[in-house]
């Protein structure tokens, strides 16, 4: 997969990493549909800007009709709310398993008949190595996040057929302003060592793309992974905090 000359729609694409995903494919040469939900709050010079939700099988449908070029498809945009499965909101772990998981389905099963058309071509969805380990300060999202991880898996067999690369993100954690607010709640804060540069996060994720790979990761989902073996861990944030 070449991202220069490659047709990419992004979701998510007004705020957070999925701006800075949108942004590193313009840079790269790639025509680029940035979409959000509120699409006037795309300011992206370049940009072909497209309103959708995710959660929204019309306004989906919609996006998969204008945007029939695309070969390369980015799942990024998520609930980013925080919620416990026992005490948690029971609406906001709706929301999260509705958009990280039923919204990544839906999209891509929408989008697999026009990646077919255009010879293949890639989707990465964005997880989180709370896919592989839960947090206990927000046990739900990890609950949807692992979900996401097996779909992923799920739809590239299916899709091995029809040529189509499915890569996974695997990042700890992203400097964007969701989690630097979440951290002023805490208290914590994280080193350079440990928490993502969007904008180089945005770089490794296309490299990984455009060299074929199907997971990749920082260095924190590298320890993760690694885990995996043995017992399941939780993701200690206040230690990271202390590296
Ligand atoms: N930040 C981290 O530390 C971290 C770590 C690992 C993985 N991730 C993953 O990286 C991705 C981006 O995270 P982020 O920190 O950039 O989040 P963010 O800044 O909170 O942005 C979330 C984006 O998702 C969009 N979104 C939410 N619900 C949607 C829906 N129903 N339809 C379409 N778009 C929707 C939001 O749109 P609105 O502006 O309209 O709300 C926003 O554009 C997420 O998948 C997240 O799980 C983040």
């Amino acid at each position: 997969m070449h991202i220069h000359g490659a047709t990419a729609l992004v979701t998510g694409a007004n705020r957070g990493f999925g701006r800075h995903l949108t942004e590193e494919l313009l840079r790269r040469g790639a025509k680029v549909y940035a979409t959000a939900r509120r699409p006037e709050l795309v300011d992206i010079p370049g940009a072909r800007v497209l309103p959708l939700d995710i959660t929204d099988q019309d306004s989906i449908d919609a996006v998969s009709r204008t945007a029939a070029d695309v070969d390369l498809l980015i799942n990024n945009g998520a609930s980013t709310a925080v919620a416990s499965l026992m005490n948690g909101d029971r609406a906001a772990i709706g929301q999260m398993i509705d958009t990280h998981f039923f919204g990544t389905l839906d999209m891509i099963r929408a989008f697999a008949p026009v990646l077919a058309r255009n010879g293949g071509g890639a989707i990465l969805n964005v997880l989180s190595l709370t896919a592989w380990t839960s947090v206990e300060a927000n046990t739900a999202l990890a609950a949807a996040k692992s979900a996401q991880w097996g779909l992923t898996n799920g739809v590239r067999l299916e899709l091995a057929g029809q040529g189509t690369l499915v890569s996974a993100l695997v990042p700890g954690l992203i400097g964007t302003a969701t989690l630097r607010e979440a951290m002023k709640d805490t208290g914590l804060t994280f080193s350079a060592e440990v928490m993502n540069d969007p904008a180089a996060l945005a770089r490794l994720a296309l490299d990984g793309v455009e060299a074929g790979e199907v997971e990749i990761l920082d260095s924190l989902g590298a320890e993760a992974k690694a885990a995996l073996a043995g017992p399941p861990r939780t993701f200690d944030l206040a230690a990271v905090a202390t590296r």
